[in-house]
């Protein structure tokens, strides 16, 4: 099997260029959080050090608790549902093709790779689509990837663009993933939760979420899907046969992090401050931001290649994003991660524009 070209290989040679800038590089490509993680998480974490034992694949009483009141309260969850603490969301991104056998897989046009990557692994067959359902095969498809808000795009489906989705899931027995780990960072537009339209009939519908980003742990390696029942089981029987288990430490710490909206609150200010800033310095030099309604990125364009726009930025001492790394069809635009110091965004904006 051959997977693609990891693709920041690619970038190196122009964050090397960036660096060498005479105030240093700002890097605003990988989308790697850079906020501290709070106090009260990283307190329960080192509490937890003492960790003898084994952790459940399942989760803890205290966090299977705390991702279900989440799933209910924040998520709009009803009815059946079940809950899996992943390690990370990426780990499941790229493994559930393996663990739903799914042979033929749709993905998003512009998309997160690693969708691709997790059919390659699988030896399935990849199809890239548009939102509207109407244009998608049925024939021996078993899985369909969904990302609102989008890595790269920042684009939050509608209402009817979800509803028409979860009608064509139910239509023809396929089940939908919604990666859905930008949820809480609203912009311009407020995505909801996959399983929020769905009524409490949630058969076929798994949605992944993330601490990541919404509590800046990214690298306590701390996700969760929900959703499905039957499908969760599935997932959890073979991942404790492979060992999957998410320590315990951040069970803890994901459990409380998950009780607490504040801070998620506050970090979602801070993109939302750092997005304005960084679009008006791109529209001031002639770029066009497309989509960018809410989660974590800018994608804009000036309708050249991006390459040379990537190449334009490290000049002046910042690294973005090549649009192909998403999609052939994001060639002619670049994405700009929110995910840099509010001292760097500024230094940014203000080299772009000089
Ligand atoms: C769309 C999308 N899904 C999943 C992930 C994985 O995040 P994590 O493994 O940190 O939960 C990312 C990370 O950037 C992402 O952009």
């Amino acid at each position: 099997m051959k997977l693609p070209d990891f693709p920041w290989d690619a970038l190196a040679p122009y964050g090397q260029k960036a660096r060498a800038h005479p105030q240093g590089g700002i890097d605003l490509s990988q989308g790697t959080p850079v906020d501290p993680t709070p106090d009260f998480i990283q307190e329960v974490l080192r509490a937890s050090a003492n960790s003898p034992s084994y952790p459940v694949t399942t989760g803890s009483k205290e966090l299977r608790e705390s991702m279900e009141r989440y799933g209910r309260e924040k998520l709009g969850a009803s009815g059946d549902f079940d809950v899996l603490p992943t390690i990370g969301s990426k780990e499941m991104v790229a493994l559930l093709p393996f663990l739903l056998e799914a042979k033929r897989i749709l993905i998003p046009k512009i998309a997160y790779p690693t969708y691709k990557v997790g059919g390659l692994l699988n030896h399935a067959e990849v199809i890239e689509v548009d939102i509207d359902p109407s244009s998608w095969p049925t024939e021996g498809v078993d899985l369909v990837w969904l990302n609102s808000p989008s890595n790269p795009t920042g684009r939050v489906h509608s209402d009817s663009e979800i509803e028409s989705v979860l009608a064509w899931s139910r239509d023809n027995s396929i089940p939908v993933a919604s990666d859905e780990c930008y949820l809480p960072f609203p912009d311009s537009k407020k995505a909801r939760s996959i399983l929020d339209f769905a009524d409490g009939e949630n058969t076929g519908l798994i949605a992944l979420h993330s601490l990541s980003k919404r509590s800046n742990l990214a690298g306590y390696r701390a996700a969760f899907a929900i959703g499905d029942s039957l499908l969760i089981k599935k997932l959890l029987e073979i991942r404790k046969h492979m060992g999957m288990m998410v320590p315990l430490p951040v069970q803890r710490a994901m459990a409380v992090a998950l009780g607490d909206e504040q801070h998620v609150a506050q970090q979602a200010e801070r993109y939302r401050s750092r997005r304005r800033k960084l679009a008006s310095a791109l529209t001031e030099i002639g770029y066009q931001i497309d989509h960018s309604e809410a989660g974590l990125y800018i994608w804009c364009t000036n309708g050249r290649n991006d390459w040379d726009c990537v190449a334009w930025f490290a000049d002046r001492g910042v690294i973005v994003t090549p649009g192909s790394f998403y999609g052939d069809s994001g060639n002619q635009h670049i994405r700009i991660a929110l995910t840099a110091t509010d001292e760097n965004i500024e230094a940014a904006a203000i080299r772009i524009k000089s």
